[in-house]
């Protein structure tokens, strides 16, 4: 596995590739989610690119983007071992001008949820996957349904730009206990991690009573704010594939979601109905 530094030595790398290019953008402290999209990236593709960037544009003030775990021998290894090629890992300053043109994410579903909460988040996020997108010209780019919003606006914006990739996307992988993996997990002590367990669990809630026949948004809503009970709630949502807010459950078209803080470390999570 090469390791590669410049964005401009990675694109002249890959210019005259013939295969097919696997991607996956990462910002590393890999965990079993990263590693079931690079694991279906290596079968699918001749080629296989991972990346590992902290984003700093899509933190906002104030957020976690100093205490970002970072675990970058960890993160090689796990790399090596799964067969990829190239493990991209380039500084901000090489990602990054003064005074760039950026994407904005769109008025409505790039405004809601996540983009409400934390707002210019996914400029940033767009931005950074677009340049990534354009420095390797993946013809698959692999992303997790744990980010459910993220993953609709790329979709859009790949869509909306004409650009030539095509994004696939996998499901949630959880530990044993149904909570869903995130980098942001080893923040938790111990009380928060049993308490976070409330997450997965309104989302178990919610499906039962769609499978009962439960269809309406605000009931649903109700039994998951008591399953969550006493946490942090930010918002609990539930929005068609489209990301257009819903009052009846659609099945094979509702998303719902969760985001809730426990202490200072915000968790979200969902499930695809
Ligand atoms: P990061 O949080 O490192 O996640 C990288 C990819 O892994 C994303 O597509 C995310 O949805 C996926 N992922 C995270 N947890 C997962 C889980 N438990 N199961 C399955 N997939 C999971 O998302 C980002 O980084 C950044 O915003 C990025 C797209 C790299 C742009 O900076």
């Amino acid at each position: 596995m090469k390791i590669v530094r410049s964005p401009r030595e990675l694109k002249s790398i890959l210019k005259d590739e013939k295969g097919s290019i696997g991607f996956v953008p990462t910002m590393g402290a890999l965990h079993h989610g990263h590693l079931s999209l690079i694991e279906a990236s290596v079968k699918n593709n001749d080629i296989n690119v991972v990346s590992i960037f902290v984003n700093p544009t899509q933190f906002l003030e104030g957020e976690d983007l100093e205490r970002y775990p970072s675990k970058f021998e960890a993160d090689e290894k796990i790399c090596a071992l799964a067969g990829v090629d190239i493990l991209f890992y380039p500084q901000a300053n090489e990602m990054y001008e003064d005074d760039e043109i950026k994407i904005i994410a769109p008025n409505i579903r790039g405004f809601i949820l996540e983009g409400h909460v934390r707002p210019g988040h996914f400029d940033g996020v767009l931005t950074v996957v677009m340049k990534l997108l354009n420095i390797i010209s993946p013809t698959r780019a692999y992303f997790g349904k744990k980010d459910a919003q993220q993953l609709a606006l790329i979709t859009q914006m790949v869509k909306n730009f004409y650009m030539d990739v095509e994004i696939v996307p996998l499901d949630t992988v959880r530990e044993s206990d149904g909570l869903a993996m995130s980098s942001r997990n080893v923040y938790l002590n111990e009380k928060e991690r049993v308490e976070a367990l409330k997450i997965s669990k309104s989302l178990n809630v919610a499906t039962n009573l769609v499978i009962r026949k439960v269809f309406e948004v605000d009931a649903v809503k109700r039994e998951m704010y008591e399953v969550l009970k006493p946490l942090d709630v930010e918002y609990i949502a539930i929005v068609s594939r489209a990301f257009v807010p819903q009052k009846e459950i659609e099945i094979g078209n509702s998303i719902i979601l969760v985001a809730a803080k426990l202490g200072s470390t915000r968790l979200i999570d969902n499930i695809w109905i």
